[in-house]
């Protein structure tokens, strides 16, 4: 085990968070009891925010930045895991109230580990990410709902050709769905069509304001970019739908009316992944290991990156330049 190793930390400079790399050792970490080795890690949307500082994730400082991480137990104080154990965290805090996964070693709860699917690689698991997790809790949310059936309806997923999109894009079409992609990036069709994507709409026509009840069209809908999309996706939804909602890269504004509710039993439901109880995590999981093609794991990942390209991609993908997901190579 090295001594010493690097870290990616945000740092208050002057009243702002600010992202350097600095050098760590073992007695740094916090005081949790397993200590991990992380292999790889990911780059999400939250991870961008926190490393551009566009976005105020780290609640207290120094924060070693990072939501996800895929690794081996090195040491445990925990009956539950011992040394060998491959393991993912993500979410739970991590880059926020507690040291993320941008360090080579990390100590974490033992409550927050999940076993690492056997059917996923640690790499796949990081494909992944919270991003695919993610995901895969906004398809069991609606499929708890119970609007949408396979081969029967149109399911409109958001922000397709980004993380969340590409793989819940990818987890509906394995499980039979008719999948629509929202995208602003005609280039990336094909892409989103060997994932399972059979029609299109530009997202530029779910950005302007609608009317609060419009033609009805979809059973059900991933949306990962809220304000005006999601007011449309709503006011589009059909009479009992549901849309699972999860994020905000289009804002984090909710021009919308009461209308789809209370005139077509419309749900909007909402998704977190951060405080998402183990039960759902674990569900979430053995979708992902289930009905996330093998193949499509290998189409959605961008690129694997050392560490070292963290500052330029998280300038890429709060650009929106980021198509499907970037693994971390934390031994790079
Ligand atoms: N609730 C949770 O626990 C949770 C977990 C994970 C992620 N999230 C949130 O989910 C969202 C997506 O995350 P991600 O990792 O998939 O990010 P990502 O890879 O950057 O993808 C976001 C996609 O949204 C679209 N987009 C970007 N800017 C937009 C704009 N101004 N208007 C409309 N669409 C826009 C783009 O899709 P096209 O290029 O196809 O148009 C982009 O690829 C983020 O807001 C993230 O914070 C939430």
């Amino acid at each position: 085990m090295e001594n010493t190793f690097t870290a990616m930390m945000i740092e208050d400079v002057d009243g702002k968070p600010k992202a350097g790399f600095r050098t760590i050792s073992l007695s740094d970490l916090p005081d949790h009891s397993v200590l991990v080795e992380v292999a790889y890690s990911t780059l999400n949307y939250k991870d961008g925010l926190a490393i551009t500082g566009k976005g105020r994730i780290a609640r207290r400082m120094p924060m070693v930045a990072g939501i996800d991480l895929a690794g081996t137990v090195i040491e445990s104080g925990s009956d539950d895991w011992k040394p060998g154990d491959k393991v993912i965290v993500n979410g739970w805090g991590l880059s926020e109230t507690e040291w993320g996964a941008y360090s080579r070693y990390q100590r974490v709860k033992p409550e927050w580990l999940i076993r690492q699917p056997e059917g996923l690689s640690q790499k796949d698991a990081m494909a992944i990410g919270t991003a695919g997790y993610t995901a895969a809790l906004c398809v069991e949310a609606l499929e708890r709902w119970g609007s949408i059936k396979p081969g029967e309806g149109d399911v409109l997923v958001t922000g397709a050709a980004g993380g969340v999109g590409s793989v819940a894009i990818s987890l509906l079409a394995n499980k039979g769905y008719r999948v629509t992609a929202a995208t602003g990036r005609p280039e990336t069709h094909d892409y989103l069509k060997s994932l399972g994507a059979t029609a299109f709409v530009d997202r530029a026509e779910l950005a302007e304001k609608g009317k609060p009840l419009q033609k009805e069209i979809w059973s059900g809908a991933v949306d990962a970019v809220g304000s005006t999309t999601l007011a449309n996706v709503l006011a589009q939804t059909v009479y009992g739908g549901a849309v699972a909602a999860c994020g905000l890269a289009g804002g984090a504004d909710l021009p919308a009316t009461v209308m789809p509710h209370i005139l077509r039993s419309v749900a909007l439901i909402g998704v977190d992944s951060v405080m998402a109880p183990r039960e759902k995590r674990q569900s979430a999981w053995t979708l992902l290991e289930k009905h996330l093609d093998k193949v499509h794991i290998d189409t959605l990942t961008m690129a694997v990156e050392p560490m070292s390209k963290l500052p330029e991609l998280a300038e890429a993908i709060i650009a929106g330049k980021i198509r499907g997901r970037v693994v971390i190579d934390m031994s790079a």
